[in-house]
């Protein structure tokens, strides 16, 4: 059972959350009730989603939920009732550095047409605080070299390489 409609505690975004996306836009936690906001919509500016139904959103969303550590944001157009970008941070934990933590972000999507104001930035800045305040000693991520300025601008640098083996049939 699903014990939240909310992913996480929105106190993890921290009190300037809100006052970081305009009028008429709503930065939060992932909500169960998003499947019906466009959230998979949203996402599939960024990759191959497949046929994702309300019950298998549902299923994946209470695993991660009852995992934790799983904090995936959203920025909501109040108007319209769409998800218009997210992005989610993963906090591994780990055994080396004294039991210490690392933060992945993944999933950075903003929405076409929503690009350049500042929600790209916006949910990265908070995703970071949120691995910040989890006591992360570093967060990393993967990205496409065309979006590399995007992610300086966030404030990461350049550091070693990704490498990836695709399992066949998936
Ligand atoms: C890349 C992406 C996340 C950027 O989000 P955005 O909301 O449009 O970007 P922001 O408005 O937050 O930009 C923040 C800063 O980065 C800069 N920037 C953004 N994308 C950039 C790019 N591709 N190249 C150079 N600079 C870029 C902006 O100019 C801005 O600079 P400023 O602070 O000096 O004004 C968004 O365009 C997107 O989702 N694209 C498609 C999906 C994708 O590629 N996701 C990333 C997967 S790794
Ligand atoms: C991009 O996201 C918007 C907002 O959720 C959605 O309406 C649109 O269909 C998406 N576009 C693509 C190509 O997936």
């Amino acid at each position: 059972m699903v014990h939240s409609n909310s992913l996480f505690s929105c106190a993890v975004l921290g009190a300037a959350a809100q006052s970081a996306v305009p009028d008429g836009y709503e930065l939060r936690p992932l909500e169960l009730t998003d499947f019906r906001k466009g959230y998979i919509d949203c996402l599939a500016n960024l990759t191959v989603v497949g046929d994702v139904t309300e019950q298998l959103f549902a299923e994946s969303f209470e695993e991660m939920q009852r995992a934790g550590g799983y904090f995936v944001v959203v920025i909501e157009d109040l108007a319209s009732q769409r998800i218009v970008a997210t992005g989610t941070l993963v906090v591994e934990q780990k055994f080396l550095r004294m039991c210490g933590r690392v933060g992945h972000i993944e999933d950075i999507v903003v929405a076409e047409g929503q690009e350049g104001k500042r929600f790209g930035k916006t949910i990265v800045t908070r995703l970071l605080h949120i691995a910040e305040t989890l006591g992360c000693y570093k967060s990393i991520l993967d990205c496409a070299e065309d979006n590399v300025p995007f992610y300086e601008k966030c404030g990461l640098t350049r550091k070693a390489v990704q490498m990836a083996l695709y399992a066949p049939n998936k």
